[in-house]
């Protein structure tokens, strides 16, 4: 009897470890610019939203830094490249994320765990999701987010002086993802992070072998996007050389057609989702959030 007992406790036991362990995928949020991990009307509200929606989930906000100040400075002046190994380096650590983990990227969070999805495979990213992000860059930054007018200053003063100069690649994030039409080569050639991600530098075949090991790949525009410009550009698309009026869009450019990343093969397959949210840059309402980023590729 008593072991009866302990074998029906024991299975009882083995079932719930098995259904934590097989349980909900869990959740990684990278935040945007002049953002940090923890804002509670932010990320925060973000992480309590998916937990309510998702139950036992773990969400796991990332924190640049080693606390709410430092992660919202480093959004400016922590190098990109940088900012991926050291999250590459706390997923790996996080047992939690072993078995895979679906990621939302806000902003340019979207274009960093891109990179995190190419650069880093282990563990599995299952689904990318990006809120807004700057695929193919930017090319002004007609407000600027957060609170803090002083940060948002100095990025413009480094911007104007020159983003492509390299002691301001080195150290300003947004350089890092300024894409000047009138300037396409030196741009190739000077941008030390999108330039590289995007396989316009030098070819890195391991970029398309991980990218096209992640299952889905949403990318959210926002319609009335008036901080990105252009916003095609959260579609991946952007302006034509030599001007900065008329864009082409992710099936027009060579990234596509020439199949550099995989986009073209997981578009063709159905798993690249092409959404679009009413209202202005990363304004979507709780309820847009819930029935098209949630319910269809959190759960
Ligand atoms: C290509 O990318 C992988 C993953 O980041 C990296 O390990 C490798 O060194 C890169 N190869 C080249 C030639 O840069
Ligand atoms: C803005 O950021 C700067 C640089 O980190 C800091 O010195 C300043 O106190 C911040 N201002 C506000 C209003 O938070
Ligand atoms: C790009 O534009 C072409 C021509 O208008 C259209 O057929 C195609 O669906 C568009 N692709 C995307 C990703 O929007």
């Amino acid at each position: 009897m008593a072991d009866d007992g302990r074998l029906t406790l024991c299975s009882f036991v083995v079932f719930l470890t098995l259904s934590c362990v097989l349980g909900q995928t869990p959740v990684v949020l990278w935040h945007g610019m002049g953002d940090s991990c923890c804002n509670p009307l932010s990320m925060g509200s973000i992480k309590g939203l998916i937990e309510k929606q998702v139950s036992k989930v773990y969400v796991k906000s990332l924190e640049i830094g080693d606390n709410i100040e430092e992660d919202t400075i480093n959004g400016f002046f922590l190098n990109a490249n940088t900012q991926i190994s050291m999250v590459c380096e706390m997923l790996a650590k996080d047992s939690k994320l072993q078995n895979g983990y679906n990621a939302i990227g806000f902003s340019q969070g979207g274009q960093f765990l891109r990179a995190v999805a190419q650069r880093c495979p282990n563990p599995p990213m299952i689904n990318l999701i990006s809120v807004g992000g700057q695929h193919q860059g930017v090319y002004g930054f007609p407000r600027c987010p957060g609170v803090n007018e002083t940060l948002c200053d100095e990025v413009r003063r480094l911007l104007n002086l020159g983003a492509y100069i390299d002691a301001i690649q080195d150290r300003l994030v947004q350089a890092e993802y300024w894409h000047d039409p009138m300037n396409e080569d030196e741009y190739r050639k000077k941008s030390i992070f999108l330039a590289d991600i995007n396989q316009e530098n030098k070819m890195n075949a391991t970029y398309k072998t991980n990218l096209l090991k992640v299952k889905n790949i949403a990318l959210v525009k926002f319609l009335d996007d008036g901080m990105v410009q252009p916003r095609d550009s959260e579609w991946f698309g952007f302006y034509n050389p030599g001007q900065a009026k008329t864009v082409y869009n992710l099936t027009q450019s060579k990234l596509y057609t020439q199949d550099l990343l995989g986009l073209k093969q997981m578009n063709e397959a159905g798993r690249l989702h092409f959404l679009a949210s009413p209202g202005d840059h990363l304004q979507f309402t709780e309820e847009w959030f819930i029935s098209n980023i949630v319910n269809k590729f959190l759960k």
